[in-house]
């Protein structure tokens, strides 16, 4: 499978909020501006393996600030890491006022996992992913950790697996210690 960027799976979508989209406060409600994410990132994915694609985990949404009635959204989703069967999809979100200089701002993101599968719904291989910009290469780095963290979460991996992100909080002789005092209790049990 030949290698893809992320520029190959870029999904641009804008939308206008309108009063049907909006919470009491006359802002977009925050399970509009998910589900917006969520097909913006599925598309991603797709143009990234060119296969079915499932939500697997929703990483990281920060809601950084309100997004009034009005505004225009657009939203830009790219494929930030790929895995075995899953990839990483950033979406970053920018609004713009209706106002005459229409001032455009970065106002959330979010990260989510799809999974390719086969019509039965089994995990099937995607190409690699390579980063070109810095901002890419930034991304790609940080999705092992990311991913770790998501597996810890739903019960699918070990904290004392997850090497990468036991590197962000350890220095190196502290996990070696770690991993000493791990084998010497598996020894004892
Ligand atoms: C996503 C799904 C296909 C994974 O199936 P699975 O039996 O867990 O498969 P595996 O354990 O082999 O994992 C497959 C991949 O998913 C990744 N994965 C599984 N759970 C994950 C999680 N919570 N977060 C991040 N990645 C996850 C695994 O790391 C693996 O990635 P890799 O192949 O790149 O190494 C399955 O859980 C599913 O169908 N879920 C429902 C999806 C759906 O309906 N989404 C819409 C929500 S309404």
């Amino acid at each position: 499978m030949k290698a893809k960027t992320p520029s190959d799976s870029l999904t641009i979508v804008t939308e206008i909020v309108l009063p049907n989209d909006t919470n009491n406060l006359k802002n977009l409600f925050g399970g509009r501006l998910l589900s917006w994410m969520d097909r913006a990132s599925a598309i991603a994915a797709h143009r990234h393996c060119k296969r079915i694609v499932v939500t697997s985990s929703v990483n990281n949404v920060s809601f950084n600030q309100p997004i009034p009635q009005g505004s225009i959204v657009t939203l830009e989703a790219r494929v930030s890491r790929a895995f075995t069967s899953s990839m990483e999809v950033f979406v970053d979100v920018y609004i713009e006022d209706q106002t005459v200089a229409g001032k455009k701002v970065r106002a959330n993101e979010a990260i989510y996992t799809f999974v390719a599968v086969d019509q039965l719904g089994n995990p099937i291989n995607v190409p690699a992913l390579i980063p070109e910009t810095e901002l890419e290469k930034k991304r790609y780095e940080g999705a092992l950790r990311r991913r770790q963290l998501a597996l810890i979460l739903s019960g699918k991996m070990k904290p004392s697996e997850a090497s990468e992100l036991k590197a962000l909080f350890f220095s190196p002789e502290e996990i070696a210690n770690l991993e000493n005092h791990e084998n010497k209790g598996n020894d004892k049990a």
